[in-house]
């Protein structure tokens, strides 16, 4: 979470670093902040988001070298003091961080004890003291008090920092927090995703854990490495993102992503009808281990977990191997048994997510065959996994994912049927699944004509503080995103349930301000959907039923009714999950919330 980004060469700083905070917008936009080294260090801050920096900025600030940051508060307010970059005690260095750092106090107190004294509560600001210590205490050799205070550090960071004097130079240093360098043709640039460098950047650099990077208008980039010895970093090509990152005429990018998914759920589909193939152009380096794999375990959090869900009952059913999804904030810290033998699929829009980057890691350790599923190219996990499968859905900046799911999802049902082509399972229903998913671009088209009439239901319904989802089979991950969906951008409460676990506690909420929305779109489990829409009517509940094309005994039991184009069961979680969204969405608009930066939300949770 947070964004960093750091610009030194020949043009003027300010306006390089607002386009790149801007394009970081989505890591983080409680407070904003600009430092411009000019001989001096002009600092400004701002609380809120970054268009609030930017009408506090004077026109002009000149100088060719700066940092700047966004921020999602992990520690202290999200104020104006507690805004980055900080300002060390004797004013002569400032700095931005991402990150957690877990052994603060003591720091803090060893720094008090010293004599220093600190503005903000932030632990940034302690870890920038620790280095001006270093620094006064080392003959003011800036990157040996770099290494040696970020040595004692416990926690994980990427920083950005200036010094007064020293105009034209930059230090970085990264530990379990992202930080990619990038070389373009008007200077050089440090930031914590790719995202934010300019189109003329023509080189990129990823740097290891503790390799500290000096960046200097002249000189160049300069890396020296944990043991102290100056190395040279391996540069990769840049390509600037194609997709367009505008909003498209639509008037937030949740909405314009949720119209995408016409184009996105086809762009995932790496089935060709011309040969009745998949092929997944990155995993042939453990296609060998595909076929003996003897379980799987799925690891993603918020909706890459729910999509890893449905990842399950693809993977049981069509290649019979044992699968579970799990969250990974806490498989990383309940020791689990992995090792050979076991696949770990990663799901993550992002690829930079801090526990899932860690449970993979940990997997990784204990031996077992890792891949991510992923939308970001060279993020993080899809470095540091055995294989990776893209999505291709190109950026997502709306804070609630609506295209990745779908586009996990059809990636997911393409890999259980792969694995199951691997290990010669026979299914010959297969290839028809298949044809029909790689049509589904017109039902989705169907779906997204129906905006007013979901747009009407919203309206209906907004008077409501609380929400039942239920679906049953490979429809209750569907309840669980569609009820994420509609607490995380209108705040209303939503709990989403297997329907037949309703009647072991939550039917007793449901009353006639209570609404249910029932996903019945699925064959296998629409007579046991009809009982739970049964029962909650009885107790007075509203029910809103998401039904397949047709089905006009579910329509006429219905309170409200939404039509899902009738196919296969397996695409039914990729149809259904849409009007859903679309459902959050007018919701959020109808109690004038901000749906692509909700409260407290950031897009990239790259802290634990
Ligand atoms: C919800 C949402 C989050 C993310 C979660 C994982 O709409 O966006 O729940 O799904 O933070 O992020 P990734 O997929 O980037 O690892």
């Amino acid at each position: 979470m947070c964004g960093i980004v750091g610009y030194v060469g020949q043009q003027e700083a300010k306006d390089l670093l607002l386009e790149g905070l801007k394009k970081l917008e989505y890591r983080g936009y409680d407070s904003a902040g600009i430092a411009i080294l000019n001989g001096d260090i002009h600092l400004f801050k701002s609380p809120g988001n970054i268009a609030s920096l930017e009408s506090t900025l004077p026109s002009t600030i000149e100088g060719k070298c700066g940092i700047a940051h966004t921020r999602w508060a992990t520690h202290g307010a999200p104020n104006q003091t507690n805004a980055h970059p900080h300002v060390s005690n004797s004013g002569n260095m400032t700095m931005v961080h991402n990150g957690i750092i877990e052994n603060y106090q003591e720091l803090k107190k060893e720094l008090r004890d010293k004599g220093y004294s600190f503005k903000s509560d932030t632990y940034s600001e302690v870890l920038l003291n620790l280095i001006e210590f270093e620094y006064n205490q080392n003959g003011q050799d800036a990157a040996d008090a770099i290494r040696k205070a970020t040595s004692r550090v416990k926690g994980t960071y990427a920083i950005g920092l200036l010094i007064k004097g020293e105009s034209d130079k930059i230090y970085a240093i990264r530990c379990g927090s992202p930080l990619i360098i990038a070389k373009a043709q008007e200077g050089f640039y440090m930031a914590s995703d790719l995202n934010a460098f300019s189109t003329t950047t023509d080189e990129v650099f990823f740097p290891e854990d503790h390799d500290l990077i000096i960046l200097n208008a002249q000189e160049g980039i300069r890396t020296i490495n944990e043991k102290g010895n100056e190395i040279r970093m391996i540069s990769e090509t840049f390509q600037a993102a194609t997709n367009s990152t505008g909003k498209n005429g639509f008037e937030d990018y949740m909405l314009k992503e949720i119209f995408e998914q016409e184009e996105t759920v086809p762009l995932a589909m790496v089935y060709s009808g011309k040969n009745n193939k998949i092929q997944f152009p990155h995993i042939t380096a453990i296609e060998e281990q595909l076929k003996s794999i003897n379980r799987i375990i799925i690891i993603g959090c918020g909706t890459s977990w729910h999509a890893g869900l449905i990842g399950n009952y693809l993977f049981e059913k069509y290649a019979r191997i044992p699968s579970t999804t799990e969250y990974a904030s806490e498989f990383r810290y309940r020791q689990p048994v992995i090792g050979k033998g076991d696949l770990v699929i990663a799901l993550s829009q992002s690829g930079e997510t801090a526990d899932t980057l860690a449970a993979t890691r940990l997997a990784k350790r204990a031996g077992a065959t890792t891949l991510v599923i992923c939308n970001v190219p060279r993020s993080t996990l899809t470095r540091e996994t055995d294989a990776h499968i893209l999505l291709n859905a190109g950026p997502e900046i709306g804070v609630a994912s609506t295209k990745a799911f779908t586009s996990q999802v059809a990636i997911l049902t393409q890999l259980a049927f792969y694995i199951s082509d691997l290990r010669n399972i026979e299914h010959p229903e297969i290839s028809g699944i298949l044809k029909n998913l790689a049509g589904l671009s017109i039902f989705i088209n169907k779906i997204l004509g129906k905006k007013n009439q979901i747009k009407e239901l919203a309206e209906k319904y907004s008077f409501a503080q609380n929400f039942l989802f239920i679906g049953r089979g490979i429809n209750y991950p569907t309840a669980l995103e569609g009820a994420l969906k509609l607490k995380e951008i209108s705040y209303i409460h939503a709990e989403g349930y297997p329907g037949a676990e309703m009647k072991h506690g939550p039917i007793a909420l449901i009353d006639s301000n209570f609404p249910t929305v029932a996903i019945a779109t699925d064959e296998e489990n629409r007579l046991k959907m009809i009982s739970n829409i049964h029962e909650i009517q009885a107790r007075g509940g509203n029910v809103i039923v998401l039904i397949r094309q047709g089905d006009d005994k579910l329509a006429s039991m219905a309170d409200d009714y939404i039509e899902i184009p009738a196919t296969n069961d397996e695409a039914m979680p990729i149809l259904s999950i849409i009007p859903l969204q679309m459902f959050s969405y007018y919701m959020a608009k109808f109690k004038g919330c901000n749906v692509d930066q909700p409260r407290n939300l950031a897009k990239s949770v790259t802290v634990e």
